[in-house]
C-alpha cells in the first residue's frame, strides 16, 4: 500500500524487551519510502492518566488525530497480570472519546474509525493459548473489545512466549516467519 500511515505503540516496561524487538521487525516489513511513521513509546514517554483536574486536551487531540490518520497500527504489549500494561491503557483511555472515536447508539458504543488494520504483538511467560484455554486471557479479549468499540475489527494477534534468551531467539525466528506471511 502506498502512502500508508503507520502508528506504532510500544508498552513494555523493558525498553529492550522481546515485544519491542518484534515490533521493530513488523515495522521494517510494513514501512516503505512513501510511509509516514509515528512511533509512540508509551513507557519512555509516558502519557498522563485521565484526570479531570488536569488540562491535557492538546495532547489528547494529537493522539486522536494520529489514530484517525493511521492506516496500520502496530501495538506491542506484553501480558501484565492477565491483561495489558497500564502504559497502553493510559493511551486507550485518552483516545476512546465519545464523539471522536465512538458514539452511543441506544446505549451501545458504535465505532467511528474505519479501514484500519491492527497488528498486536503479544509477549508473555505463559503461552497465550494456555491463558486462553483457562479463561485467563483478558489481554486478547480486552484489546478486541476496546478496539472494536472504536470501529477497528481488523486485528491480528501474534504471540511470542519466552523465558530464556534461547526461547527469545526462537521466537524471533517465528516472528520473521509470521512477518513473511503479511500481505497488505
Ligand atoms: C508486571 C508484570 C506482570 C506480568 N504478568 C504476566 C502474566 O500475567 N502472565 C504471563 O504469562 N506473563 C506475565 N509477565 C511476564 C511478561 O509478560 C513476559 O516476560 C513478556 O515476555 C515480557 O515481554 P517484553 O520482553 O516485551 O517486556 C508479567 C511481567 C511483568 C513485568
Amino acid at each position: 500500500m502506498l502512502n500508508m500511515n503507520i502508528l506504532t505503540l510500544d508498552s513494555s516496561g523493558d525498553l529492550n524487551g522481546l515485544s519491542r524487538t518484534i515490533s521493530n521487525l513488523f515495522l521494517e516489513k510494513l514501512v516503505n519510502t512513501d510511509s509516514d511513521v509515528i512511533v509512540r513509546d508509551l513507557v519512555a514517554t509516558p502519557l498522563p492518566f485521565v484526570n479531570f483536574n488536569n488540562n491535557y486536551s492538546n495532547l489528547q487531540n494529537i493522539l486522536i488525530q494520529e489514530l484517525k490518520e493511521a492506516d496500520v497500527i502496530i501495538i506491542s504489549a506484553p501480558v501484565y497480570n492477565y491483561s495489558i500494561p497500564a502504559a497502553l491503557k493510559a493511551w486507550i483511555d485518552l483516545v476512546c472519546v465519545e464523539g471522536q472515536t465512538f458514539n452511543y447508539v441506544k446505549d451501545i458504543a458504535k465505532g467511528l474509525l474505519e479501514n484500519k488494520k491492527v497488528f498486536v504483538i503479544a509477549t508473555s511467560n505463559t503461552s497465550y493459548d494456555i491463558l486462553t484455554s483457562h479463561g485467563m486471557n483478558d489481554h486478547q479479549s480486552y484489546l478486541r473489545k476496546v478496539l472494536g468499540m472504536i470501529g477497528i475489527a481488523n486485528v491480528s494477534f501474534s504471540h511470542y512466549s519466552a523465558k530464556t534468551p534461547e526461547d527469545e531467539a526462537e521466537e524471533i525466528i517465528k516472528a520473521n516467519l509470521d512477518i513473511a506471511e503479511i500481505n497488505i
